[in-house]
């Protein structure tokens, strides 16, 4: 299986432009997964909420349809964040599609400073979703700080997570995505974008790690592209950290505060 992320810089407050882009881009790239980043239609840093708004989609409409698609010419399946209008609601999202459409959807739970003005915290269980017989979760940025939510999805039998980021912490989940691929053994895609947006500076360095822990991928913080490895799945199934100790069935779920 072939996954792997697209760091890039949307234009703030321009998604028609924004998904131009990305059609030209994004034409020529096929592979199993690609995900991007968070909002990665709007841009982040909004200053008042009519801007929201104004950027927001039903995560069946215009976005979910563009990437269905592009989907049908490239057979990936793209996972990328965008700015949710429910109702009178916004959520910040994770969609996933292909060419079927939208086939999984994900409202971050973990909202991020200024993103509590604009936001509704996210109201849908953590779930995984298939790609043939590989299971796949979707958490959106700071979400990368609750281990809970990575142990979850993958309790739930979760392989690849895949993370839309717009991460301005430098340092950070580069770091903890890494240590939560190796005390879940799944493989995860942490896809952040690039550029500045008023007085936000976004990280980049985008990676993918392994059940190890370890790097299959990783790019610099100006780096504007998609990123590409092959991977086996089913190597995040085994749980196994040595021959007599598995990491899920030796958990001492008893011991452990569930609130
Ligand atoms: C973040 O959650 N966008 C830092």
């Amino acid at each position: 299986m072939i996954i792997g992320y697209y760091q890039y810089a949307p234009v703030f407050l321009e998604p028609k432009e924004n998904l131009e882009f990305l059609a030209s881009e994004l034409s020529t790239i096929s592979c199993d997964i690609l995900v991007l980043p968070e909002l990665s239609i709007s841009g982040y840093n909004f200053e008042h909420i009519d801007q929201v708004h104004q950027c927001a989609d039903a995560c069946d409409g215009r976005t979910a349809r563009f990437f269905r698609d592009l989907s049908k010419k490239t057979g990936t399946l793209y996972i990328y964040g965008f700015a949710e209008a429910f109702g009178t609601r916004l959520f910040n999202s994770a969609a996933a599609v292909d060419k079927g459409g939208l086939v999984h959807l994900y409202r971050k739970l973990h909202l991020f400073d200024r993103e509590k003005q604009w936001f509704s915290p996210g109201n849908l269980p953590l779930e995984p979703f298939s790609l043939g017989d590989c299971r796949i979760g979707m958490l959106v940025c700071f979400d990368h700080f609750y281990p809970e939510a990575a142990r979850t999805l993958a309790l739930k039998g979760t392989q690849i997570i895949c993370h839309p980021s717009n991460l301005v912490i430098p340092d950070t989940a580069q770091m903890t995505t890494r240590v939560r691929s190796l005390e879940n053994r799944v493989f995860w895609v942490l896809a952040n974008r690039t550029g500045e947006e008023r007085d936000l500076r976004f990280t980049g360095r985008s990676q993918t790690s392994n059940p190890a822990g370890a790097l299959l991928s990783s790019s610099d913080e100006a780096f504007q592209g998609a990123s590409l490895c092959e991977i086996h799945p089913g190597d995040a199934l085994d749980k196994h950290i040595t021959g007599v100790n598995d990491l899920f069935a030796d958990r001492a779920a008893q011991y452990y505060v569930t609130d």
